[in-house]
Protein backbone atom coordinates (compact mmCIF):
# COMPACT_ATOMS: atom_id res chain seq x y z
CA UNK A 1 0.00 0.00 0.00
CA UNK A 2 1.29 3.52 -1.15
CA UNK A 3 1.83 5.88 1.78
CA UNK A 4 2.87 9.40 1.59
CA UNK A 5 5.91 10.82 3.44
CA UNK A 6 4.25 11.96 6.74
CA UNK A 7 2.47 8.36 6.83
CA UNK A 8 6.60 7.23 6.49
CA UNK A 9 7.43 9.19 9.28
CA UNK A 10 4.27 8.29 11.52
CA UNK A 11 4.31 4.24 10.75
CA UNK A 12 8.71 5.27 11.71
CA UNK A 13 7.81 6.40 15.03
CA UNK A 14 8.63 9.96 14.51
CA UNK A 15 5.48 11.25 15.70
CA UNK A 16 4.75 9.46 19.08
CA UNK A 17 4.05 5.64 19.94
CA UNK A 18 0.14 5.90 20.27
CA UNK A 19 0.05 7.04 16.36
CA UNK A 20 3.39 4.51 15.33
CA UNK A 21 0.93 1.66 16.70
CA UNK A 22 -2.21 3.04 14.65
CA UNK A 23 -0.11 3.08 11.82
CA UNK A 24 1.23 -0.15 12.19
CA UNK A 25 -2.74 -1.82 12.54
CA UNK A 26 -3.52 0.25 9.19
CA UNK A 27 -0.82 -0.45 7.48
CA UNK A 28 -0.80 -3.81 7.77
CA UNK A 29 -4.74 -4.15 6.86
CA UNK A 30 -4.23 -2.29 3.89
CA UNK A 31 -1.35 -5.11 2.95
CA UNK A 32 -4.00 -7.97 3.72
CA UNK A 33 -6.99 -6.79 1.92
CA UNK A 34 -4.74 -4.94 -1.16
CA UNK A 35 -5.46 -1.70 -0.79
CA UNK A 36 -4.03 1.06 -2.94
CA UNK A 37 -3.58 3.86 -0.11
CA UNK A 38 -5.51 5.55 2.63
CA UNK A 39 -8.63 7.86 2.59
CA UNK A 40 -9.47 10.27 4.95
CA UNK A 41 -12.32 9.67 7.54
CA UNK A 42 -15.08 11.39 8.11
CA UNK A 43 -15.48 9.55 12.25
CA UNK A 44 -15.18 6.81 13.88
CA UNK A 45 -17.35 4.19 15.68
CA UNK A 46 -16.05 1.96 18.10
CA UNK A 47 -16.57 -1.65 19.61
CA UNK A 48 -15.13 -3.43 21.96
CA UNK A 49 -16.90 -1.24 25.01
CA UNK A 50 -18.52 -3.62 27.70
CA UNK A 51 -16.62 -5.06 30.33
CA UNK A 52 -18.64 -8.34 29.49
CA UNK A 53 -17.04 -8.54 25.74
CA UNK A 54 -13.40 -7.28 26.35
CA UNK A 55 -12.42 -8.22 30.14
CA UNK A 56 -9.38 -7.32 31.68
CA UNK A 57 -7.39 -8.21 28.57
CA UNK A 58 -9.21 -5.22 26.86
CA UNK A 59 -8.61 -3.05 29.86
CA UNK A 60 -5.23 -3.77 30.01
CA UNK A 61 -5.00 -3.69 26.12
CA UNK A 62 -6.80 0.23 26.54
CA UNK A 63 -4.66 1.17 29.47
CA UNK A 64 -1.49 0.64 26.76
CA UNK A 65 -2.46 3.34 24.56
CA UNK A 66 -1.15 6.50 24.19
CA UNK A 67 -2.25 9.91 21.49
CA UNK A 68 -5.55 11.29 20.83
CA UNK A 69 -8.05 10.82 18.09
CA UNK A 70 -7.89 13.36 14.93
CA UNK A 71 -11.69 13.08 13.62
CA UNK A 72 -15.43 12.58 16.03
CA UNK A 73 -15.26 9.18 17.17
CA UNK A 74 -18.27 7.29 19.49
CA UNK A 75 -18.61 4.19 21.23
CA UNK A 76 -20.46 1.29 20.65
CA UNK A 77 -22.90 0.47 23.45
CA UNK A 78 -21.24 -0.96 27.29
CA UNK A 79 -22.00 -3.58 29.56
CA UNK A 80 -24.58 -0.71 31.75
CA UNK A 81 -26.19 1.95 32.16
CA UNK A 82 -23.79 4.37 33.86
CA UNK A 83 -26.66 6.14 36.06
CA UNK A 84 -29.05 3.34 36.67
CA UNK A 85 -26.79 0.20 36.80
CA UNK A 86 -27.98 -0.97 40.34
CA UNK A 87 -31.34 -1.29 38.92
CA UNK A 88 -30.01 -3.83 36.31
CA UNK A 89 -28.34 -5.88 39.28
CA UNK A 90 -24.64 -4.34 38.61
CA UNK A 91 -22.20 -5.13 41.06
CA UNK A 92 -19.83 -2.44 41.84
CA UNK A 93 -16.84 -4.59 40.82
CA UNK A 94 -18.28 -4.67 37.17
CA UNK A 95 -19.44 -1.22 37.85
CA UNK A 96 -15.70 0.00 38.44
CA UNK A 97 -14.05 -2.02 35.78
CA UNK A 98 -16.50 -0.77 33.16
CA UNK A 99 -16.23 2.91 34.36
CA UNK A 100 -12.73 2.61 33.93
CA UNK A 101 -12.48 1.42 30.33
CA UNK A 102 -14.75 4.40 29.70
CA UNK A 103 -12.68 6.85 31.01
CA UNK A 104 -9.38 4.94 28.60
CA UNK A 105 -11.52 6.08 26.03
CA UNK A 106 -12.36 9.39 26.89
CA UNK A 107 -8.42 9.85 27.64
CA UNK A 108 -8.13 9.45 23.86
CA UNK A 109 -10.11 11.75 23.30
CA UNK A 110 -13.11 9.34 22.16
CA UNK A 111 -16.87 10.89 23.21
CA UNK A 112 -18.38 8.51 25.70
CA UNK A 113 -21.33 8.44 23.54
CA UNK A 114 -22.34 4.79 23.73
CA UNK A 115 -24.83 3.95 20.94
CA UNK A 116 -25.31 1.37 18.36
CA UNK A 117 -27.42 4.29 16.25
CA UNK A 118 -24.22 7.03 16.05
CA UNK A 119 -25.85 8.18 13.51
CA UNK A 120 -28.85 9.79 15.50
CA UNK A 121 -26.04 12.11 17.17
CA UNK A 122 -24.32 12.88 13.85
CA UNK A 123 -25.54 11.43 10.67
CA UNK A 124 -22.74 10.98 8.47
CA UNK A 125 -22.86 12.89 4.82
CA UNK A 126 -23.54 10.94 1.75
CA UNK A 127 -20.82 9.25 0.03
CA UNK A 128 -17.95 10.11 3.37
CA UNK A 129 -15.56 7.10 4.35
CA UNK A 130 -16.32 6.05 7.98
CA UNK A 131 -14.61 3.36 9.63
CA UNK A 132 -17.39 2.22 12.01
CA UNK A 133 -17.23 -1.19 13.80
CA UNK A 134 -21.13 -1.48 14.72
CA UNK A 135 -22.79 -4.43 12.17
CA UNK A 136 -26.22 -2.39 12.37
CA UNK A 137 -24.51 0.70 12.05
CA UNK A 138 -22.41 0.00 9.26
CA UNK A 139 -25.35 -1.49 7.39
CA UNK A 140 -27.57 1.44 8.17
CA UNK A 141 -24.39 3.98 7.16
CA UNK A 142 -24.01 2.05 3.88
CA UNK A 143 -27.46 1.26 3.00
CA UNK A 144 -29.60 4.10 4.03
CA UNK A 145 -27.35 7.04 4.48
CA UNK A 146 -25.17 6.08 1.31
CA UNK A 147 -21.53 6.57 3.31
CA UNK A 148 -19.11 3.86 3.05
CA UNK A 149 -17.82 1.77 5.43
CA UNK A 150 -16.64 -1.54 5.87
CA UNK A 151 -17.05 -3.43 9.30
CA UNK A 152 -14.22 -2.71 11.74
CA UNK A 153 -12.78 -4.61 14.50
CA UNK A 154 -12.19 -2.37 17.28
CA UNK A 155 -8.88 -1.50 17.54
CA UNK A 156 -8.82 -0.72 13.50
CA UNK A 157 -11.67 1.50 13.66
CA UNK A 158 -9.69 3.27 17.01
CA UNK A 159 -6.22 3.11 14.72
CA UNK A 160 -8.46 4.85 11.60
CA UNK A 161 -9.73 7.41 14.34
CA UNK A 162 -6.01 8.37 15.66
CA UNK A 163 -4.53 8.55 12.06
CA UNK A 164 -7.94 10.13 10.53
CA UNK A 165 -7.31 8.02 7.69
CA UNK A 166 -8.44 4.09 6.31
CA UNK A 167 -7.34 1.32 3.99
CA UNK A 168 -8.79 1.58 0.45
CA UNK A 169 -10.74 -1.35 -0.17
CA UNK A 170 -14.15 -3.16 0.25
CA UNK A 171 -17.47 -1.04 0.98
CA UNK A 172 -14.75 2.31 0.59
CA UNK A 173 -14.84 1.28 -3.61
CA UNK A 174 -17.37 1.43 -6.36
CA UNK A 175 -16.92 -2.06 -7.48
CA UNK A 176 -17.83 -3.40 -4.14
CA UNK A 177 -20.89 -1.98 -3.55
CA UNK A 178 -22.86 -3.46 -6.71
CA UNK A 179 -25.67 -5.21 -5.40
CA UNK A 180 -25.55 -9.41 -6.19
CA UNK A 181 -28.94 -11.09 -5.81
CA UNK A 182 -32.79 -9.62 -6.05
CA UNK A 183 -34.72 -10.20 -3.07
CA UNK A 184 -38.41 -10.37 -4.58
CA UNK A 185 -41.46 -9.81 -1.98
CA UNK A 186 -44.89 -9.41 -3.38
CA UNK A 187 -46.92 -8.94 0.16
CA UNK A 188 -46.77 -5.81 2.56
CA UNK A 189 -44.77 -5.96 5.85
CA UNK A 190 -45.29 -3.88 8.65
CA UNK A 191 -42.94 -2.90 12.25
CA UNK A 192 -40.77 -6.63 13.02
CA UNK A 193 -41.50 -7.95 10.08
CA UNK A 194 -38.48 -6.27 8.75
CA UNK A 195 -36.19 -7.72 11.24
CA UNK A 196 -37.85 -11.09 11.11
CA UNK A 197 -37.00 -10.32 7.02
CA UNK A 198 -33.66 -9.49 7.98
CA UNK A 199 -32.82 -12.62 10.09
CA UNK A 200 -34.19 -14.69 7.14
CA UNK A 201 -32.48 -13.03 4.38
CA UNK A 202 -29.18 -12.68 5.95
CA UNK A 203 -28.94 -16.71 6.55
CA UNK A 204 -30.14 -16.94 3.04
CA UNK A 205 -27.82 -14.84 1.18
CA UNK A 206 -24.41 -14.93 3.60
CA UNK A 207 -22.32 -11.74 2.99
CA UNK A 208 -23.65 -11.21 -0.53
CA UNK A 209 -25.17 -7.83 -1.30
CA UNK A 210 -28.91 -7.96 -1.62
CA UNK A 211 -31.44 -5.29 -3.33
CA UNK A 212 -34.51 -5.30 -2.46
CA UNK A 213 -38.17 -5.06 -4.10
CA UNK A 214 -40.79 -4.22 -1.97
CA UNK A 215 -44.94 -3.62 -2.26
CA UNK A 216 -44.72 -0.44 0.08
CA UNK A 217 -41.91 2.02 1.14
CA UNK A 218 -40.21 1.51 4.64
CA UNK A 219 -39.38 3.87 7.05
CA UNK A 220 -36.10 4.21 8.28
CA UNK A 221 -36.13 2.48 11.57
CA UNK A 222 -37.49 -0.41 9.12
CA UNK A 223 -34.53 -0.40 7.30
CA UNK A 224 -32.14 -0.51 10.26
CA UNK A 225 -34.27 -3.27 12.12
CA UNK A 226 -33.97 -5.02 8.71
CA UNK A 227 -29.84 -4.11 8.48
CA UNK A 228 -29.16 -5.46 12.20
CA UNK A 229 -31.54 -8.93 11.24
CA UNK A 230 -29.10 -8.94 8.30
CA UNK A 231 -25.43 -8.45 9.31
CA UNK A 232 -26.01 -10.24 12.87
CA UNK A 233 -27.32 -13.78 11.22
CA UNK A 234 -25.55 -13.47 7.49
CA UNK A 235 -22.62 -10.35 7.97
CA UNK A 236 -24.23 -8.55 5.11
CA UNK A 237 -23.42 -5.15 5.15
CA UNK A 238 -24.73 -3.37 2.40
CA UNK A 239 -28.17 -3.69 0.84
CA UNK A 240 -30.27 -1.68 -1.64
CA UNK A 241 -33.32 -0.37 -2.33
CA UNK A 242 -32.57 -0.04 -6.11
CA UNK A 243 -33.73 -2.86 -7.91
CA UNK A 244 -32.52 -1.65 -11.87
CA UNK A 245 -30.18 -3.29 -13.02
CA UNK A 246 -29.64 -7.23 -14.04
CA UNK A 247 -29.42 -10.23 -11.43
CA UNK A 248 -28.00 -13.07 -11.61
CA UNK A 249 -29.87 -14.49 -9.14
CA UNK A 250 -33.11 -13.89 -7.76
CA UNK A 251 -34.68 -14.92 -3.84
CA UNK A 252 -38.59 -14.57 -3.80
CA UNK A 253 -39.25 -14.24 -0.28
CA UNK A 254 -43.15 -16.06 1.18
CA UNK A 255 -45.31 -14.83 3.82
CA UNK A 256 -44.59 -18.38 5.70
CA UNK A 257 -40.85 -17.59 5.12
CA UNK A 258 -40.78 -15.07 7.52
CA UNK A 259 -43.07 -16.73 9.91
CA UNK A 260 -40.87 -17.69 12.73
CA UNK A 261 -42.23 -20.27 15.12
CA UNK A 262 -41.54 -18.01 18.20
CA UNK A 263 -43.52 -18.73 21.26
CA UNK A 264 -42.65 -19.72 25.47
CA UNK A 265 -42.45 -18.11 28.04
CA UNK A 266 -40.73 -14.43 29.11
CA UNK A 267 -39.22 -13.33 32.21
CA UNK A 268 -38.73 -10.05 30.67
CA UNK A 269 -39.12 -7.73 27.73
CA UNK A 270 -36.57 -5.95 25.94
CA UNK A 271 -36.99 -3.76 23.23
CA UNK A 272 -34.50 -1.64 21.37
CA UNK A 273 -32.24 -3.50 19.25
CA UNK A 274 -30.67 -1.39 17.66
CA UNK A 275 -31.00 2.04 19.83
CA UNK A 276 -34.74 2.99 19.63
CA UNK A 277 -35.10 6.26 17.66
CA UNK A 278 -37.15 9.05 19.09
CA UNK A 279 -40.05 7.11 17.07
CA UNK A 280 -39.68 4.59 18.37
CA UNK A 281 -40.03 5.39 21.86
CA UNK A 282 -43.22 7.20 20.81
CA UNK A 283 -44.71 4.62 19.12
CA UNK A 284 -44.22 2.10 22.07
CA UNK A 285 -45.42 4.66 24.62
CA UNK A 286 -48.78 4.61 22.43
CA UNK A 287 -48.74 0.78 22.90
CA UNK A 288 -47.93 1.12 26.35
CA UNK A 289 -50.54 3.78 27.30
CA UNK A 290 -52.74 4.08 30.43
CA UNK A 291 -51.69 0.41 31.17
CA UNK A 292 -49.36 -1.26 33.75
CA UNK A 293 -46.43 -3.71 32.95
CA UNK A 294 -46.97 -6.63 35.01
CA UNK A 295 -43.34 -8.21 34.14
CA UNK A 296 -40.34 -5.78 33.52
CA UNK A 297 -39.65 -4.46 30.12
CA UNK A 298 -36.92 -2.78 29.35
CA UNK A 299 -36.06 0.39 26.44
CA UNK A 300 -32.78 0.11 25.27
CA UNK A 301 -31.61 3.26 23.61
CA UNK A 302 -28.61 6.09 23.30
CA UNK A 303 -29.02 9.07 26.28
CA UNK A 304 -28.43 11.46 23.08
CA UNK A 305 -31.84 10.04 21.93
CA UNK A 306 -33.57 9.89 25.90
CA UNK A 307 -32.66 13.28 27.05
CA UNK A 308 -34.24 14.89 23.94
CA UNK A 309 -37.56 12.45 24.05
CA UNK A 310 -37.45 13.04 28.08
CA UNK A 311 -41.71 13.58 27.96
CA UNK A 312 -41.94 10.46 26.22
CA UNK A 313 -39.47 8.44 28.71
CA UNK A 314 -41.01 9.87 31.54
CA UNK A 315 -44.45 8.85 30.44
CA UNK A 316 -43.17 5.15 29.35
CA UNK A 317 -41.58 4.94 32.95
CA UNK A 318 -44.90 5.42 34.56
CA UNK A 319 -46.37 2.06 32.96
CA UNK A 320 -43.42 0.47 35.30
CA UNK A 321 -41.12 0.11 31.89
CA UNK A 322 -37.58 1.68 32.47
CA UNK A 323 -35.79 3.40 29.61
CA UNK A 324 -32.18 2.11 30.34
CA UNK A 325 -28.93 4.02 27.82
CA UNK A 326 -25.69 3.43 27.16
CA UNK A 327 -25.99 -0.44 26.81
CA UNK A 328 -28.43 -3.26 25.68
CA UNK A 329 -30.09 -6.63 26.58
CA UNK A 330 -27.05 -8.20 24.41
CA UNK A 331 -24.22 -6.43 25.89
CA UNK A 332 -24.91 -6.29 29.47
CA UNK A 333 -24.94 -9.12 31.54
CA UNK A 334 -27.50 -7.91 33.30
CA UNK A 335 -29.56 -10.36 30.79
CA UNK A 336 -27.57 -13.52 31.02
CA UNK A 337 -29.87 -16.85 30.89
CA UNK A 338 -33.20 -14.21 31.46
CA UNK A 339 -35.80 -15.52 28.78
CA UNK A 340 -36.63 -12.75 26.92
CA UNK A 341 -38.52 -11.60 24.36
CA UNK A 342 -37.79 -8.77 21.66
CA UNK A 343 -38.86 -7.65 18.48
CA UNK A 344 -35.14 -7.69 16.97
CA UNK A 345 -33.65 -10.30 14.66
CA UNK A 346 -30.61 -9.05 16.03
CA UNK A 347 -31.28 -9.63 19.41
CA UNK A 348 -33.25 -13.01 18.08
CA UNK A 349 -29.99 -14.08 16.66
CA UNK A 350 -27.79 -13.27 19.73
CA UNK A 351 -30.04 -14.18 22.29
CA UNK A 352 -29.14 -17.48 22.84
CA UNK A 353 -25.48 -17.39 21.62
CA UNK A 354 -24.16 -14.43 23.69
CA UNK A 355 -26.39 -14.29 26.63
CA UNK A 356 -27.29 -17.96 26.89
CA UNK A 357 -31.08 -16.43 26.90
CA UNK A 358 -33.52 -18.90 25.64
CA UNK A 359 -35.21 -15.78 23.05
CA UNK A 360 -38.55 -15.11 21.31
CA UNK A 361 -39.57 -12.52 19.03
CA UNK A 362 -42.64 -11.29 18.34
CA UNK A 363 -43.71 -7.33 16.85
CA UNK A 364 -43.43 -4.00 19.18
CA UNK A 365 -46.82 -4.18 19.99
CA UNK A 366 -46.66 -8.31 20.98
CA UNK A 367 -44.27 -7.62 23.16
CA UNK A 368 -46.11 -4.79 24.79
CA UNK A 369 -48.96 -6.99 25.52
CA UNK A 370 -46.55 -9.37 26.70
CA UNK A 371 -45.04 -7.13 29.18
CA UNK A 372 -49.05 -6.05 30.25
CA UNK A 373 -50.08 -9.45 30.44
CA UNK A 374 -49.57 -11.83 34.05
FE1 LIG B 1 -27.21 -2.40 19.37
FE2 LIG B 1 -26.89 -4.21 21.20
FE3 LIG B 1 -28.51 -4.66 19.22
S1 LIG B 1 -25.32 -3.01 20.30
S2 LIG B 1 -27.67 -3.52 17.52
S3 LIG B 1 -28.76 -3.07 20.77
S4 LIG B 1 -27.09 -6.13 20.06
Amino acid sequence: MYLTREEERILSGECGLGKQKAMEILAALGEIYGADKLIPIESAQIAGVSYKTIGDAGLEYLADLTGKVVVPAMLNPMGMDRFRWKELGIDSTFFEKQMAIIRRYEMLGVEAQCTCTPYYIRAPRKGTHLSWSESSAVSYANSVLKARTNREGGPSALAAAMIGKTPNYGFHLDENRIPEILVKLQFQLVGADYGTLGYVVGRMVRSKIPAFSFVNQPRDDELKALGAGMAASGSVALFHLDTTGKYEETLEVQPADIRLHSTGEADAVVLGCPHCSRAELIEIERFLHGRKVQRPLWVCTSRFVAQRAAKTVSRIEETGARVICDTCMIVSPAFEGCHMMVNSGKAFEYGPSLCRSPTIMGSTEACVEKACSA
